[in-house]
């Protein structure tokens, strides 16, 4: 370990079982030397896993649904309390939509699901920030990251409205950047994954298809969970204090591919051979 994060005090959103990639970030983060504070909906505090991440990481943890000002206004006023200090560095790694859970084809949305799914996994985004920003809460150079994917900027047809959702995320992440980095010299990004093993993926139509594929295509092949925390980790750390609003492609390469050999000789005509 590098000690990049030593003395650093943060806020994860989002680490429900040891599949997350906030739960990866939590150990990393804890590896790299650095206190923070562990949040999920309450909703997700009822399944108890996180409370093992706390033991692990020596993590308080404090339930905040991160669509209600009221809860994010806690959450950041007692993490302050907590960690001793204004924060330097935070994981956004929310995301949830109704249509995908229920099967509900992108050209036919249920507008109550949308609303919702919007809400919790890209508004809350803007939210976080709004209490953040609002409270002074943050150490000048620290550092905001949220998680997104790829379907922001092409299609994937079953990533259904979170497409739309990260898409949304994105811009916020460079509009309040720009306030974040002009006021209190804060860094906003958005870090964009290949498809991974978790809840909220497994939760997408055909996502052994995306995975799949995505390995195939990708000169790395797909980034896994353990090295999204390691490049979240350097996100947080000193070493990157230029980088802001930015869209970071953590994904094997695949967003700057045509076509792959492998992916190639699958549609080969074996009569041209
Ligand atoms: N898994 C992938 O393939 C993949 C790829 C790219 C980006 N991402 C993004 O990474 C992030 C983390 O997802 P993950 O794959 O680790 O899955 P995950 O299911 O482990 O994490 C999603 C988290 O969102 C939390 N959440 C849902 N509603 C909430 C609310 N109202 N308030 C607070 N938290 C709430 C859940 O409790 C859960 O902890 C998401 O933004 C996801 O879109 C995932």
């Amino acid at each position: 370990m590098y000690n990049l994060l030593k003395g650093k005090k943060g806020i994860i959103f989002g680490a429900l079982d040891e599949n997350s990639i906030a739960w990866k970030v939590a150990e990393r983060a804890h590896e790299e030397g650095a206190t923070f504070v562990l949040t999920n909906a309450p909703i997700a505090m009822r399944m108890g896993e996180i409370k093992n991440l706390a033991e692990k990481t020596g993590s308080e943890i404090i339930p905040a649904d991160a669509t209600s000002m009221e809860d994010l206004e806690n959450l950041v006023e007692k993490s302050m309390e907590i960690l001793g200090g204004k924060i330097d560095f935070v994981l956004h790694s929310i995301g949830m939509s109704i249509n995908v859970r229920k099967g509900n084809h992108y050209t036919n949305s249920n507008y109550d699901f949308t609303h919702k799914g919007f809400d919790v996994s890209a508004l809350s985004f803007h939210r976080v920030m709004n209490v953040l920003y609002n409270k002074k809460a943050m150490s000048n150079w620290g550092s905001i990251v949220a998680l997104t994917y790829m379907a922001a900027q092409r299609v994937f047809p079953d990533y259904n409205d979170m497409a739309d959702n990260k898409a949304y995320l994105e811009s916020i992440a460079r509009s309040f950047g720009y306030y974040f980095g002009r006021d209190y010299k804060v860094r906003v990004n958005t870090i964009s994954q290949s498809p991974t093993q978790t809840r909220a993926g497994s939760g997408v139509k055909g996502f052994t298809g995306f995975l799949n594929y995505a390995e195939k295509m990708s000169p790395l092949g797909n980034a896994s969970a353990l090295e999204c925390a390691d490049y979240t980790i350097t996100m947080f750390s000193d070493l990157t204090k230029m980088v802001t609003l930015q869209n970071l492609m953590h994904d094997g390469g695949f967003s700057n591919m045509g076509i792959s050999d492998v992916i190639m000789d699958d549609f080969i005509d074996i009569t041209e051979e």
